[in-house]
């Protein structure tokens, strides 16, 4: 069967798909000196990469990048609700072969990324730009051939590199592959400061609630717990922390959030948000607890941290409100559940700030209230043809963003392009040491950091846009700090 040139919902939005391009352009300085310097040397020329990463319009504008730079390349979205299908239309106009819309089922999405493997004239990819673990499982799962010709892989994302690493410790990763997300310039920008702002963004033009003033449960106190954190607090909110890990609980104490278990916070919390990467965080026994029309929504890689499988199943109604953004669950409630628990949480609120004794038997309260909570059945639909609104005394809601999904990138666009331009810079230079020879060292096949030299580059990229002027070592303070003048400034274990 003949390859189709390009698969996307309407090519008539090229043109709108372009302007936004061009504005990018404009807040992306990094990649868009990559192409003046390394465009007229087509450095990347014999690279055909298939890339599979959210089809926005800041990642049309790295697809044009590698073109520039010489690669064939072919893309697909890492996520089936994450296309922007202007985007998709402006690269697809341009003859570049993307396969990627907005709203995909399973089987169109998995057909999306088969579609990159192999070129209209035939040849395979030799290298992979990949997102989470779709592409890369697909290549080593289904299509071991490929392997021979695979030169490395560049892996943005923490789940993705969970998955490498499995493979590693598995003796079957067999190419060199580049850990993007512990760059320094990625995990440091992009999942704090970019997650932190797209988040407010997505709940904001999800919701129009205001932040000021709510109770904010953030599950994972890691990069992007962080960000998130220090964004809401500033608007205003009062932020309560999960955390499994004693180093960033700690942390998050000493950054003043108080640190408590997903059974604690659900019933005196306002927002949900899950953003550890690991599956079951939020399931059917915090549903039971929480407040009338609490909202959950998700930054992790994948929309399995909130039991949706559970709401869907267990809900009296739905309600999908803003189509793929926004499902209002309508659940029975049980006489001891939510506002009993919310009064009693009110007062421990109270109590706690009061004295430490009072905490400890309120916890007690708490837990008697869970226990009570745990021996009734919410499951039981029998009141199914019973219309229960939210203020009837028989049900409650919960509302949840994006179907579990990424909040930040299905509800409003994703991170800014300027975050992008730090992140996909760390995917170029990636590219470019692993595919041109004598480059830089050799890599051997395994899990690598990018060159500390090229993360002090891609930050040196963007000092001038955000109008900053950076202090040069004098020759003395060189010799007595025992540093070039022109980096690198930091020992490799420098935590930033
Ligand atoms: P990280 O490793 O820095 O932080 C994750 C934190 O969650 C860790 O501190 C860990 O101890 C904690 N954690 C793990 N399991 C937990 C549990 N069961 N309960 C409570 N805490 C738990 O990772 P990072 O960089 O913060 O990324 C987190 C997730 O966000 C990943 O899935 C990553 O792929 C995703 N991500 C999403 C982005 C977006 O735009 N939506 C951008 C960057 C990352």
């Amino acid at each position: 069967m003949t390859k189709l040139p390009f698969q996307i919902k309407d090519i008539s939005l090229s043109e709108f798909g372009r302007k936004e391009i061009d504005i990018a352009e404009n807040e992306m300085p990094g990649l868009i000196s990559v192409r003046k310097k390394y465009g007229p040397l087509k450095i990347l020329k014999g690279s055909r990469i298939a890339g599979c990463i959210h089809m926005t319009v800041q990642t049309a504008v790295l697809i044009e990048t590698l073109i520039e730079l010489g690669a064939q390349v072919q893309w697909s979205s890492s996520n089936h609700l994450s296309t922007q299908d202007h985007a998709a239309a402006a690269i697809a106009s341009k003859g570049i072969a993307v396969y990627a819309w907005k709203g995909q089922t399973k089987e169109e999405f998995d057909w999306c990324i088969e579609q990159t493997l192999y070129f209209q004239d035939g040849e395979p990819i030799n290298m992979i730009i990949d997102e989470g673990s779709d592409l890369t499982s697909l290549v080593i799962e289904k299509h071991p051939k490929i392997l021979n010709q695979l030169k490395g892989i560049t892996q943005g994302s923490y789940n993705g590199i969970n998955y490498l690493t499995k493979l590693y410790r598995e003796k079957r990763l067999k190419v060199p592959t580049i850990n993007i997300n512990d760059s320094i310039t990625k995990s440091k920008f992009d999942n704090f400061y970019g997650c932190g702002e797209s988040l407010v963004d997505g709940i904001k033009s999800a919701t129009n609630i205001i932040i000021a003033g709510k109770v904010i449960t953030i599950a994972g106190y890691g990069n992007v717990g962080k960000g998130c954190a220090k964004q809401l607090s500033k608007l205003g909110a009062r932020i309560l922390i999960t955390e499994i890990d004693p180093i960033n609980a700690l942390q998050a104490s000493m950054d003043g959030h108080q640190v408590l278990t997903m059974d604690d916070a659900a019933p005196i919390s306002n927002i949900f948000i899950t953003t550890t990467g690991c599956p079951n965080i939020i399931s059917s026994d915090h549903f039971k607890l929480m407040k009338n029309d609490s909202i959950l929504c998700n930054l992790g890689h994948l929309n399995t941290e909130i039991d949706i499988n559970w709401l869907n199943n267990n809900s009296i109604k739905k309600d999908s409100i803003k189509f793929d953004l926004v499902d209002r669950y309508t659940l029975i409630k049980n006489n001891n559940n939510n506002n009993n628990n919310n009064n009693n949480n009110n007062n421990n609120n109270n109590n706690n700030n009061n004295n430490n004794n009072n905490n400890n038997n309120n916890n007690n309260n708490n837990n008697n209230n869970n226990n009570n909570n745990s021996n009734k059945d919410y499951s039981d639909n029998s009141n199914k043809n019973n219309n229960n609104n939210d203020n009837d005394d028989k049900s409650y809601n919960l509302i949840v963003l994006s179907k579990g999904n990424a909040i930040n990138i299905n509800g409003n666009g994703g991170h800014p392009s300027f975050i992008m331009s730090i992140s996909f810079c760390n995917h170029v230079f990636s590219q470019i040491s692993l595919c041109v020879e004598n480059y830089v060292l050799k890599y051997s096949p395994g899990i690598h950091i990018l060159q500390k030299s090229f993360d002090e580059e891609i930050a040196r990229l963007h000092l001038n846009h955000v109008g900053a002027k950076l202090t040069v070592l004098t020759p003395v303070q060189c010799n007595y700090l025992a540093i070039d003048k022109n980096g690198t400034y930091k020992p490799s274990f420098y935590r930033y």
